[in-house]
């Protein structure tokens, strides 16, 4: 089973208010309460592409129930602990340009906090763990390494997508999957990579530093696959942009599902740009057929 996990939830309000008057009454056009959250993106678009999955965090409130019922009506498995505090709403103010407003989420106690750790202790050894976005403070600056920890004990993979520090720690652990951005593969080094040859150069430290994949993705301008000795260039199909949240994550989910399905590299690295993509060119998540209509635009080369 491949279990996400997302810490600090959130629904994502998006208000769409052409002609917006600071200061003044507005009306909506539309509005869309869709459910946020890194793991949680990894988890529905995993289901769309027919793999079977539990999405795990914190969820509380009326916002927190809101998230469980959405996820389970696309057919989601969830497992969340249910925390005293409320899940926050995060408002995405679309006015021309987009405005956001993002709530600070709730504080988890200790208990709450145990209670997750609790939950991956049936973890199995075909098991994949997929931890995502940034711990919350009140969880402690360790809370990856203590799960990366539980999963290691128990022989199950994990991957993990986030930035510095804690993502520098988890290498050592052999995740099964990293895939930083060109910016925070730059700032993990704390250099600058005005070249491909040099994304290539530190994406390969990443291996040697322990990941037993590395993905880097560089938004509209294309991806890595990057293997020992070799790497291989994807181009993204071309198309208007009109998302990029959930981009990186639906990416994750497609390498992913695939590799999980039996895909080899090559097959896994192309289902996950066509999945990022047919992301960033929907207002939601990508469903599966607009994936399988990408995935011919995106051509492997390789890279010497
Ligand atoms: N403008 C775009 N046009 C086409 N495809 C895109 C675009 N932006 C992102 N993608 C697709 O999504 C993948 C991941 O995008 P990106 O590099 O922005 O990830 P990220 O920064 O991790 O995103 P996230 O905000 O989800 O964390 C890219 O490799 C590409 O396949
Ligand atoms: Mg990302």
């Amino acid at each position: 089973m491949i279990y996400t996990i997302t810490l600090n939830p959130s629904i994502d309000y998006i208000v769409e208010v052409p002609g917006l008057q600071w200061g003044g009454l507005n009306r909506m056009n539309r509005d869309l309460k869709l459910p946020g959250g890194k793991g949680i993106n990894v988890s529905r678009m995993l289901i769309r592409l027919g793999t079977d999955n539990t999405a795990l965090g914190f969820v509380g409130g009326f916002t927190g129930r809101h998230i469980e019922e959405f996820l389970r009506a696309e057919s989601l498995k969830t497992d969340f602990v249910h925390i005293a505090g409320e899940t926050r709403i995060n408002i995405k103010l679309k006015h021309g340009e987009e405005t956001e407003i993002n709530g600070q989420g709730p504080n988890i106690t200790p208990a709450e906090r145990e209670n997750l750790l609790h939950k991956l202790s049936g973890l199995q050894k075909e098991d994949i763990v997929v931890l995502s976005g940034s711990v919350p403070p009140s969880l402690g600056g360790d809370f990856y390494d203590r799960i990366i920890k539980v999963c290691r004990e128990a022989g199950a993979e994990f991957v993990i997508d986030t930035t510095g520090e804690p993502l520098m720690r988890a290498l050592a652990h052999q995740p099964l999957l990293v895939k930083p951005n060109h910016h925070e593969l730059s700032e993990l080094f704390g250099v600058s990579l005005e070249s491909r040859d040099r994304i290539v150069t530190y994406g390969r430290k990443l291996l040697e530093l322990g990941a037993k994949h590395v993905l880097v993705s560089m938004a509209g301008d294309g991806a890595f696959l990057i293997t020992p000795d070799t790497a291989f260039y994807a181009n993204v199909p071309p198309g208007i942009l009109r998302n990029s949240v959930g981009a990186g994550d639906s990416m994750i989910a497609g390498f992913l599902g695939r590799l999980a399905l039996g895909g080899d590299l090559l097959e896994s690295f192309r289902t996950g740009v066509a999945s990022g993509s047919a992301t960033a060119l929907s207002d939601d998540l990508a469903g599966e057929e607009q994936i399988r209509e990408l995935l011919p635009q995106v051509n492997l080369v390789p890279w010497l």
